[in-house]
């Protein structure tokens, strides 16, 4: 029998599907294709039953993102430390994904509350949302792997640029990341970290307010500025695990960024 030639190219792009969520072709019942045109898509089936409606008065972030930053920003600022922090983003209902794509609960941060290094990812995903920790999925076990061997494990405080799963995982938007900003920029704050990890592109153009592709701007140190102006912290972006799971050629660059970013944590603080 011959064998059959592997599609290399076609085994990525469904790798690629497999990394963003999408495990089947097939719909649940069979249609009559000869009455085409009279189809009708079935209904997807019953998700995980979303989270409960906002309070009474709450805002939310529709079209008022202004609106909705501005009560972030006085609820991170009435937050005197990191677990009430996290209670303020879990009472919040000014961002729309808590009611669109996240079927469980809002996610923060795991990690050592002392950390030197910030690392801030895109969004949750699937096994962020029902475990309630960022990067716990392939993406975050591939991201620990590099910070064990980087002698990191210990000294990292991991976040995102959104707290609730975006639905399909599609990249945050730039409206969700502003309304979810205040609550990050009051972390970085409360942490007093020495710098930043951004990953992923989402993240670095959020952060950094920058247009250029993560290509682009990988392994480059950008200086983070809060709003106000009185925190200034180094900052680097590197490639997505996500990405590298896909693309493992990439590894190489991705491992040079947290090399770079390593030796430079690991000089002595200025007094
Ligand atoms: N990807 C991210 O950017 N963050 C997570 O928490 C998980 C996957």
């Amino acid at each position: 029998m011959t064998p059959v030639p592997r599609d290399l190219n076609a085994e990525s792009l469904l790798a690629f599907w497999a990394e963003a969520g999408v495990d089947a072709m097939l719909l649940d019942e069979p249609f009559d294709r000869i009455e085409a045109g009279k189809f009708v898509p079935p209904k997807p089936p019953e998700r995980i039953v979303a989270a409960p409606p906002p309070a009474q008065g709450a805002v939310r972030a529709g079209p008022d993102v202004a609106a909705a930053m501005a009560e972030a920003k006085r609820l991170a600022a009435a937050a005197p430390d990191l677990e009430a922090l996290k209670a303020a983003i879990e009472a919040f209902d000014g961002c729309p994904l808590k009611f669109e794509g996240a079927a469980r609960q809002s996610v923060f941060y795991r990690g050592a509350t002392d950390a030197p290094l910030m690392v801030i990812g895109e969004g949750p995903g699937q096994e962020e949302d029902i475990q309630g920790a960022p990067f716990v999925g392939r993406a975050g076990q591939l991201l620990d792997k590099m910070f064990a061997a980087a002698g990191l494990t210990d000294r990292v405080f991991i976040t995102n640029s959104v707290f609730w799963r975006p639905p399909g995982n599609r990249n945050p938007t730039v409206g969700e990341q502003m309304v979810c900003a205040p609550f990050l920029e009051r972390a970085i704050e409360l942490l007093a970290p020495r710098m930043l990890l951004l990953v992923g592109g989402p993240s670095a153009k959020s952060m950094l307010k920058r247009e250029e592709g993560i290509l682009s701007l990988r392994g480059r140190w950008f200086e983070w500025k809060s709003s106000d102006g009185a925190i200034e912290l180094p900052a680097m972006p590197t490639l997505h695990p996500a990405f590298l799971l896909r693309q493992p050629g990439a590894k190489k660059k991705a491992w040079s960024d947290l090399l770079t970013l390593t030796e430079r944590l690991n000089r002595p603080e200025r007094p």
